[in-house]
Order: C-alpha cells, then structure tokens, then sequence
C-alpha cells in the first residue's frame, strides 16, 4: 500500500496596502541605503493601518483559498502568531467566525515566536495523517515591531500566509521526517505589558545560524540525505541577509554547478519578503510562497525548509513538490497585491506606528474609509474588537 500523501494543498497571502520604500528610511535615519538594501537585504517593508491587525489579516488571506465546500470540511483552524489580541481568547476562534467556519472545528492559538505556523503546519499534517477527509487551516499572521529609530526598524514588516493541510495536496508533500531543537535563549522576547520587541539582535542572528546547523545536522542523520537530495532550501526570513547567511553555511557542502542552482533558488525565495519585510511566522512561508511563484522548479522537487523561532525553536523539514503545483496560489492576484500598493513617507510611516489600537480599553471607532480589504478592525466597543466584512458594513 502507497503511503498517504500529505501537505500544503492551497496558500494565500495578504499585506496590508501601504509600504515604506527603504532608501527613505535610511536617509530619515542618517544610514547608507545600501546598508538597508544590501547589508540587510530588504527593499519595501509593509506599514499596517490601525484597520488591520493579525485577525483581519489571516482572514484576508484564508478567503482567497477557501471554496464554500471546503467550510465544513475544516476541522482546525491552527493560528501561528506572537502578535496576539487577546491574552485568552484565540484568533482562530474570531477568525473561524469571520469565515463562517463550521461550529465542529477546533480552532486554537500558536505562540512561540515566529516558529508558530510551522508547529501548526506539523500538527495539521500529523492529524490529516489519522483523519484524511479532514482539512486543517494554518494561519502564520504577524505585525513585526521593533521600535522608530532602533536597529530592528528596518526588519519590521508584517502580513498573513493561511494555508489549507490535506491529504494528497496539490502544491507539495511534507515528508514525515524532521529534525528540531529548542533551547532558553533570551535573544528576542515581548514582555506582557510592551508593544514592540526586546531584541539582542545580533546575538540572535548566531543562535539562529546555529539552530540551523544543530536541526540540519540531525536531519541528515535521521533521514540519510545529504544536500543533493535538494533543489532549494528555504529559511525563515527575518531579513533577507539572514537566510543568505544560513546558505552559505552549508553551500560547500554541494558540487559547484549544484551551488549555483540552490543560489538561484534563494533569489527567487527572497524576492517578496524582500518586498514585505518581516512576518514573523509567516516569513517562511512567504519565502516558499516566493521559491514557487519565482523558481525555476519541477514536480518532484525536495524543498528543506528551516523554521527559527527566537526563545528559541529551530526545525528542518522538508517537502516534495508535486504536479501542477502552481494551481495551489494565485500568481497573478499576489503580483497585484504588492504592485497597487502606495508608498507612505517616513513620516505617514511613523504617524501610522503609533496610530495602532491604544491599550488602555477605551471605545475606539477606526477611520475605516482609506481600507479596501475584505476584512477590517472598524474599532472597539465594550473591550470587544469589532470586525467587520465589508460586504456586512
Ligand atoms: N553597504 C553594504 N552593507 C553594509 C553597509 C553598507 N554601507 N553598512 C553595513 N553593512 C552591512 C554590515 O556589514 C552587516 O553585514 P553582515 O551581517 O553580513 O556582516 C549588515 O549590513 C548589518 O549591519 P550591522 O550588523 O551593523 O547592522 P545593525 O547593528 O544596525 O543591525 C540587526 C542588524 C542586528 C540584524 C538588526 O537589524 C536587528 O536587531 N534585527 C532584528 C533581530 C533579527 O531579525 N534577528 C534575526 C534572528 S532572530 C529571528 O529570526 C526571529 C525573528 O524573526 C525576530
């Protein structure tokens, strides 16, 4: 009997309409552009109005894969994110409503730094493993906040990937194999009561190098391959520098013709995030969103892909691309999305930043005129966020 194939079978992505270009910032902030564009690698960081948050954003996502059939057939709803709303309640459950999800799903939160959507991505494939009618939405939706005028500015960014898991899934296979680490660092952490990230920054950078040294090494032990059993390796991209840096690593490791394919592969990985900055979870995932939208890759193609989340959790896992991969996306609908953005000055940027929801439970009512997403934050009533669908408004 064949083994039961299962993964991702449909991805869609959503930012939010306005971006800041990095050369403005890096003049506004006295620095060579070519630190922010080359040094870091990251071009255009998305800027989120106050009218979304990460519960808007996943649900602008997951209705661009969702057909009506599919709404009963969910039976999760995994949301990978550390920009929560709630310090109870879970965003899958506001957003199982928002997609008038079946009531017998069960929808949960994910938090451990940006590693969330790959352990939702891993529970959804074990359970599908058992239930193989059944159809899981991961979510991995985040705001990335470092702070005006800190190093981390420019690695801010934010955004949702939602991804529906199914048995024999139309863009890649995971393979049941895979390695993770975790650890107690303190390289990047939120305290309860901050809106924006405490970060050692390039301490972080080295602990993630090494996770991804420590997970790839036990791969290779757990599963027999080596790097020429890939086509690409994607990373979680923070900043697109940071997953150059994880390549380099292990290019040696390859033959030299080999070495320029997995490089020609990274390019075409980076260029969205690149475009969007951080999501946190959902860089990832944005980043293999790039390799197929981009990529020179076949059907059969093993993809590794490396998970980090600061805390810290590493994993390396990987996936089999499968045919007519290309029908699980949008191409065309994603290269509108980031083409009709408009570009924001520094200081729309900056106004914007600290425009977001204040925390101090008072009622709120957004301006909700200038966004056009399906979904949106219309405001708070009664410390009770208020969603709306713009077909409802
Ligand atoms: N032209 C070209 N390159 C230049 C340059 C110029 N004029 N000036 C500087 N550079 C290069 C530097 O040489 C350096 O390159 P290398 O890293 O290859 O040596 C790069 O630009 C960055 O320069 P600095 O190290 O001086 O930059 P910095 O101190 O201002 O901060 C940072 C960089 C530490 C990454 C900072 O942006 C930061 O703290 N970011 C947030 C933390 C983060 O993203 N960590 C990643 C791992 S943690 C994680 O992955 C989870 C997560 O999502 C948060």
């Amino acid at each position: 009997m064949s083994e039961l194939k299962v993964g991702i079978d449909r991805v869609g992505f959503y930012t939010p309409r306005l971006y800041l270009e990095m050369t403005d910032l890096a003049l506004a902030r006295g620095e060579d552009p070519a630190k922010y564009h080359v040094g870091i690698g990251q071009d255009k960081q998305a800027v989120i109005p106050p009218t979304q948050d990460v519960v808007t954003m996943a649900a602008n996502a997951a209705t661009q894969i969702l057909r009506p059939e599919d709404r009963s057939r969910i039976k999760m709803v995994l949301f990978g994110t550390e920009s929560g709303v709630d310090n109870s309640k879970a965003t899958a459950v506001y957003l199982a409503h928002l997609l008038n999800l079946a009531a017998d799903t069960r929808a949960i939160e994910l938090k451990q730094a940006c590693y969330g959507a790959t352990a939702g991505l891993q529970l959804a494939a074990d359970y599908v493993r058992a239930h193989p009618d059944a159809l899981v939405l991961v979510i991995g939706a985040d705001i990335a906040r470092y702070g005006l005028r800190t190093p981390g500015e420019v690695t801010q960014g934010g955004g949702a990937v939602a991804m529906l898991v199914s048995a024999d899934p139309q863009i890649m296979a995971l393979d049941a194999q895979s390695a993770y680490h975790t650890a107690d660092v303190m390289d990047f952490w939120r305290p309860l009561d901050r809106t924006e990230a405490l970060v050692d920054g390039r301490y972080s950078t080295n602990v993630y190098l090494d996770f991804f040294k420590q997970t790839w090494t036990a791969y290779q032990q757990q599963t027999g391959r080596t790097i020429a059993d890939f086509a690409a390796l994607a990373f979680h991209l923070p900043f697109t520098k940071m997953g150059r840096k994880g390549l380099r690593q292990v290019l040696p490791e390859a033959s030299a013709a080999h070495q320029q394919e997995l490089t020609a592969a990274f390019e075409a990985s980076q260029l969205d995030n690149r475009n969007v900055g951080n999501l946190y979870t959902g860089s990832l995932y944005l980043s293999l969103l790039s390799l197929w939208r981009h990529g020179d890759l076949r059907a059969g193609d093993r993809i590794g892909c490396f998970s980090y989340g600061s805390g810290a959790e590493g994993e390396f896992y990987s996936g089999v691309l499968q045919p007519d991969y290309q029908r699980g996306f949008d191409d065309a609908a994603l290269t509108t999305l980031l083409a009709d953005r408009r570009a924001v000055s520094v200081a729309e940027y900056e106004e914007l930043f600290q425009q977001q929801l204040p925390n101090n439970g008072q009622d709120v009512q957004l301006a909700v005129g200038a966004d056009s997403a399906p979904y949106y934050l219309a405001g708070r009533q009664h410390q009770q966020r208020q969603y709306r669908h713009r077909m409802e408004a």
